[in-house]
């Protein structure tokens, strides 16, 4: 991390887990863990648990966010929810672009684009997921991969909207499988990306954006991935779903 340019934020993926009474309760145990904490801390919660979520958090120090949008305001998209809606509803950040959307529910680098700009139109700071998969790092082409996921998903949006846009750098090989990029290859690639952003804007912009990353993330190796100079934060899964784990990581991002 680099506190004097950029801001720590750690976000917790719920995913799809926690019923809105089980919301409540994660959200009171997190919640003493986070008074105070020189980071920026966001819940990431299915739609369902959005407006405990909201209440139990006034007045303390977590922001809370969505984990998908759709691109349009509002139309025959059954099943879905517009950024207009999250917006009118209090809610901060959405994820958008994650992998297992682009996986499982045919995601797009277009519609990854729409979505980003949909949520910036509505005033909601998208945390943007990239990374490459298994076969990607392994055959040698996951900064080809990343820059390409980056610059189709950041495509015409304006300078003033890219400074809102949190990266989250998340080799896919890493979600959930508990195997994590060593601390030097995280950062590599979110060096990389940043130079990307560089390119896209100016070197200006991409000093001062946050990118985290995220993949298997735990309290047992935040503090050295959270050491490295680019890696300004976590997305996090698996550990956001117990207190005391969430704290610890927490904490490794408060202290430095
Ligand atoms: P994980 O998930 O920490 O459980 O690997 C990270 C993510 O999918 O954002």
């Amino acid at each position: 991390m680099n506190k004097k340019l950029r801001k720590a934020i750690i976000a917790g993926n719920w995913k799809m887990n926690k019923t809105p009474s089980e919301a409540k309760a994660l959200i009171e145990a997190l919640k003493p863990h986070t008074e105070g904490m020189d980071c920026e801390i966001i819940i990431c919660v299915p739609y369902v648990d959005l407006q405990t979520a909201i209440e139990c958090t006034k007045g303390a120090n977590i922001s809370v966010a969505a984990q998908n949008c759709h691109f349009e305001d509002s139309g025959a998209y059954t099943g879905e929810i517009s950024a207009l809606m999250l917006k009118e509803m209090g809610v901060e950040y959405v994820i958008i672009g994650h992998s297992e959307r682009r996986q499982y529910f045919a995601e797009t680098d277009e519609t990854v684009n729409k979505k980003l700009k949909a949520a910036l139109k509505h005033g909601i700071k998208p945390i943007l997921c990239v990374g490459e998969l298994l076969e990607q790092r392994e055959n040698g082409t996951t900064f080809e991969v990343c820059e390409a996921q980056i610059k189709l998903a950041y495509k015409d949006i304006d300078k003033a909207d890219a400074k809102n846009i949190v990266t989250a750098y998340e080799p896919v090989w890493a979600i959930g499988t508990g195997k994590t990029a060593t601390s030097d290859e995280a950062e590599q690639v979110i060096k990389y990306i940043r130079t990307v952003i560089a390119g896209i804007y100016d070197k200006e912009l991409a000093d001062g954006v946050t990118i985290q990353y995220g993949g298997s993330m735990n309290a047992k190796n935040a503090e050295e991935l959270l050491d490295m100079e680019n890696i300004d934060g976590g997305l996090i899964g698996g550990a956001s779903l117990k207190a005391e784990d969430f704290a610890v990581i927490i904490k490794a991002a408060a202290r430095g």
